[in-house]
């Protein structure tokens, strides 16, 4: 198991522990992380799991690819390392992995 943090739109941290493997959407949505929605379960189509990726954390991500990076022009939430987290796999690596969350999703 490794640590996400995920801070909310008031900066309030709430760590979570998740399985590598498993998407940090998926690690939000179980650990009922408010500010994470993922409406299509992951397939890239809703952009309601945008995040925006800790400056420390940004360039320890695989980039996102171009259907992400279309998904993400749409997003409700704009911040500098925006992401979507159903398209981040979570890996051992990742252990600490801090992402902030916009107040809404829509
Ligand atoms: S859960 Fe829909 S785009 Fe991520």
């Amino acid at each position: 198991m490794i640590d996400i943090v995920f801070i909310d739109h008031l900066q309030q941290a709430t760590t979570v522990q998740a399985e590598p493997g498993v998407s940090l959407m998926q690690a939000a949505v179980d650990n009922q992380i408010v500010g994470v929605v993922g409406e299509c379960g992951g397939s890239c189509s809703c952009a309601t799991c945008v995040c925006g990726v800790d400056p420390a954390w940004a360039d320890r991500l695989t980039p996102p690819d171009a259907l992400e990076s279309a998904m993400l022009e749409s997003a409700a939430f704009s911040h500098p390392n925006s992401r979507l987290c159903c398209q981040i796999t979570l890996r051992e690596d990742h252990h600490g992995l801090t992402v902030h969350l916009p107040e809404s999703q829509f």
